[in-house]
């Protein structure tokens, strides 16, 4: 057989994720990194605000409390064992992304600057403390660099812009993955011991979106069509503040920083929503806060925006309301200057798409569609477990955004998606490794590339008579106007029904650049082939869920119910057909109660 490779782990997605399992995979075992982009190019660099650890440098903290934090923030659907493991290892995590060279900002006496995030809080006060450790708001960026650098030097064999189809399993074994090498349309087969699935999430099924293109949902797509579930699929964070229409992230970091959210009124009016942290509520709260604000005719002008306001006079005047003081006692007092330096991305693209000055003028906001709580359940390890008894199935690993472990529940908090890739990534790459080692290649089938070949023909020789492109804007604008913050049953349904049409629809797409070398259109017809699977799923998920949790609000049954809904949703698609089950949430310290911020 041509193009065929072979090696002990494969890691599929070189985010942050996938580049620290690709490290520490290949300090055991002979490991690739196959991506569909260039590394770098990889979402992760799109986190701006930063990483949360316990770390203390400015004011009291501790793991404990980001451990309580996370869980609250998570509607208490998160698994606490998983919790408690990724808050009381952050600490060592961003340390080693320190001594791996990354450059984070640093305190007047030199140890790593913390900024406040939302949820994150000093659990005697209530109050908002400083545990997003950053690089300004570059901090993704600034991973995704310092892994590269140390996958290269650590000699891990990258496969770089090669588009994976497909997972090989052989009598319930994971045997390999095959991939398109877009360069030159051929059909790559590689063998493998282990494969860690760390393509990353799919919030460009919404209309208005933080997500990069290239977030389409094709690891949890390529697994679910081999009846592997997914988890917990309903529940998808907004962001609060996106870039009005574009949806591109403004990050949390602006509210830690000291800027606030402005209704058309000028109020502030997460006082009233969350009176103790204010701005800095957790996601869900204050996206729901906003489209209240908007219904209530409040948005700016009437419009489908709130202001996020980061000028000097408007920050220091509510830091003087709010009692805020520097680590030093002294009151919180910022210039422009200061405000530039901090937070100079953001200043650059209000400038650049909004033609807004954030320095002198309001920035217009509104909630984006930004990340999958839900995925590919696996256990702290990074093992894909498929049913409600977590059975590990063989050596097929998944982590970061793909995954779903769960530490994140019904709602993640701001810079606990950096903290998980880094900490379940490296233990997915560890544990993969370690089972590589102590098994024999399976051998694979006679025909490995059938299947990809089979979906790859269907595009090409569709009837013609459907377009791709409508199909795809179709599907985001009745699953942002639908299965959006708020969702009913009547919208759900509708959502359902058109999805139902949508796939119908696509059956009929033809693609018609019929090239091998870089043929984007054949990549991006298949993509919402995933796509589409994403939204089905999370549409049968959110509709079957009878209450509001986190993520998931449903205007027809508004309160959470955790006696017949603490419970993780495990979705199957099987012959066209979503098939739903549930699974119990792990609970350690914490009993569930009302969350109040
Ligand atoms: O707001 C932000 O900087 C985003 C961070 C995150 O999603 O964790």
């Amino acid at each position: 057989m041509d193009n065929v490779h072979q090696f002990e782990v494969i890691v599929v997605g070189a985010g942050g994720a996938g580049l620290m399992a690709g490290l520490y995979a290949s300090k055991i075992a002979k490991t690739a990194v196959i991506s569909k982009l260039y590394p770098t190019r990889s979402h992760t660099g799109a986190a701006q605000g930063g990483i949360s650890a316990a770390l203390g440098n400015y004011e009291e903290d501790n793991p404990d409390w980001h451990v309580y934090d996370t869980v609250k923030g998570s509607d208490y659907l998160g698994d606490q064992d998983a919790i408690e493991f990724m808050c009381h290892e952050a600490i060592q995590a961003v340390y080693e992304l320190e001594h791996m060279g990354l450059p984070f900002d640093r305190t007047p006496e030199g140890r790593i600057a913390q900024r406040p995030f939302g949820g994150h809080t000093n659990n005697k006060t209530g109050k908002a403390v400083r545990r997003a450790c950053h690089a300004a708001d570059r901090t993704g960026h600034m991973i995704l660099q310092t892994l590269y650098q140390q996958c290269l030097k650590n000699k891990v064999n990258f496969y770089d812009e090669f588009q994976v189809l497909d997972i090989l399993i052989e009598d319930g074994k994971t045997v390999g993955v095959v991939g398109v090498e877009l360069a030159t349309g051929e059909l790559h087969t590689f063998h493998a011991k282990s494969v860690i699935i760390a393509t990353g999430g799919h919030g460009r099924v919404w209309e208005i979106t933080s997500n990069a293109y290239a977030y389409t949902g094709d690891g949890a797509a390529i697994v679910s069509r081999h009846g592997i579930p997914l988890e917990d699929m309903e529940f998808f964070q907004f962001h609060p503040t996106g870039i009005y229409k574009m949806g591109i992230l403004i990050t949390e970091g602006v509210r830690g920083e000291g800027g606030v959210l402005l209704n058309n009124e000028g109020t502030r009016f997460m006082e009233t929503y969350a009176p103790t942290v204010k701005d800095l509520a957790s996601r869900d709260v204050v996206s729901r806060a906003m489209y209240l604000e908007m219904r209530a005719g409040r948005g700016i002008d009437g419009n489908r925006y709130c202001y996020l306001d980061v000028t000097p006079a408007t920050v220091n005047k509510y830091a003087e309301i709010d009692g805020r003081t520097n680590p030093d006692g002294s009151p919180y007092v910022v210039t422009g200057e200061q405000i530039l330096s901090k937070i100079p991305d953001i200043v650059d693209f209000s400038r650049t798409y909004l033609g807004v000055d954030p320095i002198t003028q309001p920035m217009p906001v509104q909630p984006t569609a930004h990340y999958a709580m839900g995925g590919i359940p696996t256990n702290k390890s990074g093992e894909v477990v498929i049913d409600d008894k977590n059975t590990v199935f063989p050596g097929l690993f998944a982590a970061g955004e793909a995954a779903c472990v769960s530490v994140h529940g019904a709602n993640r908090l701001g810079t606990n998606s950096l903290l998980d890739i880094v900490v379940f990534g490296k233990h997915a790459g560890i544990r993969a490794a370690e089972f590589a080692q102590g098994a024999d290649y399976v051998a694979l089938p006679a025909d490995p590339t059938d299947f990809s070949r089979q979906q790859v023909d269907r595009l090409k020789n569709g009837s013609g008579k459907e377009n791709a492109f409508d199909i795809g804007k179709e599907m985001k604008a009745v699953m942002f106007d639908e299965v959006g913050v708020y969702r009913t049953e009547e919208g759900i349904q509708k959502a359902v029904e058109k999805l139902t049409e949508l796939q119908e629809r696509f059956k009929g797409v033809k693609v018609q650049d019929t090239g091998k070398i870089f043929n984007t259109e054949l990549l991006n017809t298949w993509e919402l082939g995933n796509l589409l699977d994403m939204a089905e799923i999370t549409a049968a998920a959110a509709l079957n869920r009878k209450e509001s949790r986190g993520g998931h609000a449903r205007d027809d049954y508004p309160e959470r119910d955790d006696k017949n809904w603490l419970k993780h949703s495990l979705a199957w698609k099987k012959d066209g057909k979503i098939k739903l089950g549930y699974k119990p949430v792990v609970l350690t310290k914490f009993k569930p109660k009302k969350r109040v911020y």
